[in-house]
């Protein structure tokens, strides 16, 4: 298989659906619910995950995809391979702020993560990596991520998991977020796992996204020597929507075994 082929494809097509949402700034957006209230769909998410699909099965026809809206296949294993899309990510902020969104891409080859793309539209900054390639910014290497300690870290996290909720003891999180340097959340998962990447935060987590959300970040924070699980400890599987930690090495252990042992998720 030539990744460096579908990578410079995917690239190109990533390139062309940022400036679709450039330009859609200046349209009327047309936006409806989804599961609750606060989910929020646009016709911008619609329209760019169609747009990636008819590219996609127009070079690869036996590649799958799976996409946040949809319009992708209806997909119960990973055999193959699979593209995993998130036209929008982070569509509440680019409903609200014009910013603090970005696209992403996971491609797997049976399972397994081999090119990772998350593209911040508003400031024109590809992040991306294929497996064992190194990760970059536009064309900038990404240093490999150092160990670090929950003192002197920031970690990116949803408020929503630090009050009573009906996913984690809450009880729980308060000390993490009591002993951390501090805590940020940017609203999207997509540009949050980034920040692990670039060590802009030191770790992110969450109880609940599914494998869109992820799947690139995964394979670019994993090319850096950080940790990517769910908040048992395992491997993601990217079918399902799980719980998710991703970190520096050495302290997404420390999270883990020092602050959310016997959890129940
Ligand atoms: C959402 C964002 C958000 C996360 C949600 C996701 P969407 O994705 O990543 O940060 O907390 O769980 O669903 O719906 O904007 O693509
Ligand atoms: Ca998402
Ligand atoms: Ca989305």
């Amino acid at each position: 298989m030539n990744w460096e082929i579908i990578d410079t494809h995917a690239k190109q097509w990533v390139k062309e659906a940022g400036e679709k949402i450039r330009l859609s700034f200046k349209s009327t957006l047309n936006i409806e619910t989804k599961s609750n209230p606060n989910d929020l769909v646009t016709n911008i998410d619609k329209e760019i995950e169609q747009f990636f699909i008819q590219k996609i099965k127009e070079v690869y026809p036996e590649h799958r995809i799976m996409g946040e809206e949809g319009f992708g296949d209806k997909l119960h294993n990973l055999d193959g391979i699979v593209w995993l899309i998130d036209p929008i990510d982070g569509t509440m902020n680019f409903i609200h702020q014009q910013r603090n969104f970005a696209i992403s891409i996971g491609i797997y080859e049976n399972g397994v993560g081999k090119i990772g793309l998350i593209y911040d539209v508003v400031h024109d900054e590809l992040y991306h990596a294929i497996r064992g390639k190194g990760a970059y910014i536009n064309e900038k290497p990404i240093p490999k991520l150092k160990e670090t300690t929950i003192k002197e870290s920031i970690l990116a996290l949803n408020a929503t998991w630090v009050v009573e909720n009906k996913r984690i003891d809450h009880n729980l999180m308060i000390p993490l977020v009591k002993d951390a340097r501090g805590t940020r959340s940017y609203g999207t998962a997509a540009i949050e796992l980034v920040f692990v990447a670039t060590g802009r935060v030191d770790a992110y987590f969450s109880m609940r996204l599914a494998p869109w959300d992820v799947a690139a970040g995964a394979v670019i924070i994993e090319e850096l020597g950080g940790v990517v699980t769910n908040l048992r400890g395992e491997k993601l599987n990217f079918l399902s929507t799980d719980s998710l930690l991703a970190g520096k090495p050495g302290l997404h252990q420390a999270i883990l075994n020092d602050y959310l042992k016997g959890g129940q998720w």
